[in-house]
Parts: structure tokens; C-alpha cells; sequence
């Protein structure tokens, strides 16, 4: 932009602060500039000159802008369902929608952006994509089965497997636990990290298993153990094609 543009520029970000100055000390003006403010050319050009602080949707699209990279990192997104304040709804895309470890990325992630950018925002609701429907009947496929081709073992259909239980079984030579939660369902080796002892039996609560040797704990979502946060259980990729519960077993 030339010198003069620049200047003109100046100028008219000068004017327009001066008017607005002098409305704010009357309020019937200020409501009227607020009212004005509503149409769509008005507030594009006091945002232009920064006289009005970015609307709530232009701060929450911020937010999520700010972390689509890492979610886009992992072959994911985040969409924005609606803002309805105190409370903003999202949902996940592609890989991040399946993935076990979602929970961690939408309260570490997702919601912590959403909440610095807004403070006005208290609530941030994360929207479930329905279950079922696509073209090829596969209604949930792990992340660990992001490149996954063949070798898929049927192991029975999902209402086999209780909400919430674990289940020991063996698959192609090896012993390993599910755990579902809802429609999606989370495969480990049945090894604890710790010194390997089978962890099928230990306790289960909210989502998290207690080893039974030595109580190593174990986050059931996405295999991160809560005790040594530098390993984790195994995990085996999982898919649900129509009601049918299938592995493929990890080299
Ligand atoms: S073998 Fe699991 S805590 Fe030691």
C-alpha cells in the first residue's frame, strides 16, 4: 500500500476512533452504535480499523484454529457444532473421532483452547458423531487401524462384550483384553507394563484398570498408564463392521 493509502488509512481509523469517543458519552448513542454495529459491512469496518474486540464466534473459530494443526497431525479435525453461551458444542473428524485417546485430546486440546480464548465460555460439549451408516459398514475403527490392511480376526459381535467389562481372550496366538465403552471398543495386550503379569483381572473403575500385582494403573481408552506415564499397555487395532467386533494383531 502507497504512502498516501496508508495515510488516508490512518486517518480514517483516527475519525472513526473520534466518533466513537464522543457516542460512548451518551448511552442512548452508545446502544444506537451497538444496534448499528449488528449489521454485517458496519462491523466489518470497525473491525477493520480493531475498534470492536473480535465477536465470540470469530474467537471461538480462533480457538479451533489454533488447534487444528495438531489435530490435522493426526489425520483429524474439529468442527464446530454451535456457540450457544456459557456453552460451545464441537465435534471431532476423521481420525480423532475414533480415537481411544479423544477424551484426552478434547479436555487437553480442544477445551483449554476454547476456554483461554473465551473466558466467557464454561461449558464446552463435545458432540458424538452417531454410530453406524457408512458406505462400507464399518461403524468404529481404532487409530492403531489407521493403515491396517487384512488379517482381521472376527472375535463375536459387540453385544458380546459388556459396557464397561474386560474381556481375556486369545487371538492369533496372543492373549489380549477388551474394553468397550459404548460403540467403540479398546484392544491390549493382556501384559501389564510393569513386569507383564496379566492384567485381565484387575479392578475396573471410570474407564481406568488397577493391575492386580502391584497396582500399576492404566487409562482403558488409550492404554497410558496413569502410575509410569513413560509406558503403556500394548494396543491392537479394533474395528466394528456392522455389529461384527474384529482384530488385527500388532507385529
Ligand atoms: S505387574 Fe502390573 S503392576 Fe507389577
Amino acid at each position: 500500500m502507497g504512502a498516501y493509502k496508508l495515510a488516508i488509512e490512518a486517518l480514517n481509523a483516527e475519525a472513526f476512533r473520534r466518533l466513537i469517543r464522543a457516542l460512548k458519552t451518551d448511552p442512548a448513542a452508545l446502544a444506537a452504535m451497538q444496534a448499528a454495529a449488528k449489521d454485517e459491512v458496519v462491523y466489518a469496518v470497525l473491525r477493520r480499523y480493531e475498534l470492536l474486540k473480535p465477536s465470540l464466534n470469530e474467537r471461538v473459530e480462533q480457538a479451533l484454529d489454533s488447534v487444528r494443526p495438531m489435530l490435522k497431525s493426526h489425520g483429524g479435525d474439529v468442527e464446530l457444532v454451535g456457540v450457544r453461551p456459557p456453552s460451545v458444542e464441537v465435534r471431532f473428524k476423521g481420525a480423532c473421532d475414533s480415537c481411544p485417546a479423544s477424551t484426552l485430546t478434547f479436555h487437553a486440546g480442544v477445551k483449554k483452547a476454547l476456554q483461554d480464548g473465551c473466558p466467557e465460555i464454561t461449558e464446552v460439549i463435545q458432540v458424538k458423531r452417531m454410530a453406524g451408516g457408512s458406505e462400507n459398514g464399518v461403524r468404529f475403527v481404532s487409530p492403531f487401524a489407521l493403515n491396517a490392511e487384512g488379517n482381521w480376526n472376527p472375535v463375536g459381535i459387540l453385544s458380546d462384550f459388556a459396557d464397561g467389562a474386560i474381556h481375556a481372550i486369545e487371538v492369533g496366538g496372543q492373549k489380549v483384553i477388551l474394553s468397550r465403552n459404548g460403540a467403540s471398543i479398546t484392544c491390549f495386550q493382556n501384559a501389564c507394563a510393569h513386569l507383564g503379569f496379566p492384567i485381565h483381572d484387575g479392578e475396573v473403575a471410570n474407564g481406568i484398570i488397577t493391575c492386580p500385582h502391584h497396582g500399576f494403573q492404566y487409562d482403558l481408552a488409550s492404554g497410558e498408564c496413569l502410575t509410569a506415564p513413560e509406558v503403556q499397555l500394548q494396543p491392537h487395532a479394533v474395528r466394528i463392521v456392522g455389529s461384527k467386533v474384529e482384530i488385527r494383531i500388532s507385529a
